[in-house]
């Protein structure tokens, strides 16, 4: 299969080509792979690195808005999976413009595209903030979207869409919604490497409000070969959820990273909450699971421990990424 991957040098995106091109993922062997990236403030090349020489591997520096750059790099592909975008909450309160640029335009430019070039299978990469809040139960599929948020508005424009070139114009589009994720290479400013980061360091780490807001988390390997399952072997039109991990109070959330770097709750503080910050969410993910077998692999307290550990051995690659205000001032994403 020759697939192109936008946002590949991003977290979830370069785990993902990553564990492509090792033959990682069920029936990834003999994949080619493209990566279009337009190498953000979140985006890092660093992260190909170990499959960077590869020759079933290229890399397109290029931002997914160019109709024309992508018109020319979607010819020749079979399949797309659209990880690009703006990700981070609290900078969509401060500045939404990128976000509905990227996550809606953008989109939309690379929907045109495949269709015009006939393309196999579009998976979209998109997101349970979606739903808005839930404060019991869990969403299913058919659940209404209702985002709250700048980044999940525009989330929102991006998957709708995505799900109307399959009705309108037959392009074999699924769409994935998945919970929080962590891991490594995620970039500093989102909450477990904010919080592993700042403690590696000795400082404080910044609590939204109470602490009860609740989130879901599961490892990004996890969500890779959730997405690879449904790329192979899901139904065209269909949305598919990715879930199944560890549900948790940010408080607790807190206690787990305290541990693992071993330290106690002096090292909290507490700031003020976020404008209009999302409760709780929850994905129903009964149909990833009877429809496609999957389910997550990676216990929650083994994934964080490996995460710690990843960033207490790779300061060279989080240090300057990280600005004096991620470390001190802003309290960084408490959901992501
Ligand atoms: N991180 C999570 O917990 C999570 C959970 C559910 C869904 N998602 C979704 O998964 C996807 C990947 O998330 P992530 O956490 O890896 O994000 P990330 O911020 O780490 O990576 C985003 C990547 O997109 C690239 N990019 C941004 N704008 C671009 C543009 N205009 N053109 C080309 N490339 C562009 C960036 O350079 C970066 O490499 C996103 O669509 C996000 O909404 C993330």
């Amino acid at each position: 299969m020759r697939l192109l991957v936008t946002g590949g040098a991003g977290f979830i995106g370069s785990e993902f080509v990553r564990a492509t091109l090792r033959g990682a993922l069920p029936g990834s062997s003999g994949t080619h792979v493209t990566v279009l990236d337009k190498l953000t403030y979140s985006g890092n090349e660093l992260n190909l690195a170990p499959i960077a020489d590869l020759p079933n591997y290229r890399f397109v520096h290029g931002d997914i808005c160019d109709r024309n750059l992508v018109d020319d790099v979607v010819a020749g592909h079979d399949a797309i999976v659209h990880f690009a975008a703006e990700t981070h909450v609290d900078r969509s309160i401060d500045s939404a413009a990128s976000f509905v640029r990227t996550n809606a335009l953008g989109t939309q430019v690379l929907l045109e595209a495949a269709s015009r070039h006939r393309l196999g299978r579009f998976v979209h990469i998109s997101t349970d903030e979606v739903y808005g809040s839930i404060s019991e139960g869990a969403w299913t599929e058919v659940s209404p979207v209702a985002p709250n948020a700048p980044y999940a508005a525009a989330k929102a424009a991006g998957d709708l869409l995505a799900l109307a070139w399959h009705r309108t114009r037959q392009l074999d589009v699924l769409v994935t919604r998945c919970t929080n994720n962590y891991g490594p290479y995620q970039h500093p400013e989102k909450l477990i490497p904010l919080f592993a980061t700042n403690l590696l360091d000795g400082q404080q780490v910044p609590v939204y409000g109470d602490g009860h807001n609740r989130r879901q988390w599961l490892h990004v390997s996890d969500h890779c070969r959730a997405i690879q399952l449904v790329l192979l072997d899901g139904r065209p039109g269909e949305v598919y959820h990715i879930g199944g991990g560890t549900e948790l109070t940010n408080l607790e959330l807190a206690k787990h990273i305290l541990e693992a770097c071993g330290v106690g709750w002096d090292m909290v503080r507490h700031v003020p909450d976020r404008m209009g910050h999302d409760f709780r969410y929850s994905l129903d993910t009964a149909k990833i699971r009877t429809e496609l077998g999957f389910s997550p692999r990676v216990a929650f307290e083994d994934g964080l421990a490996e995460t710690v550990e990843w960033y207490r051995s790779n300061r060279g690659w989080w240090e300057p990424l990280k600005s004096p205000n991620e470390a001190t001032g802003s309290p960084g994403d408490a959901s992501r």
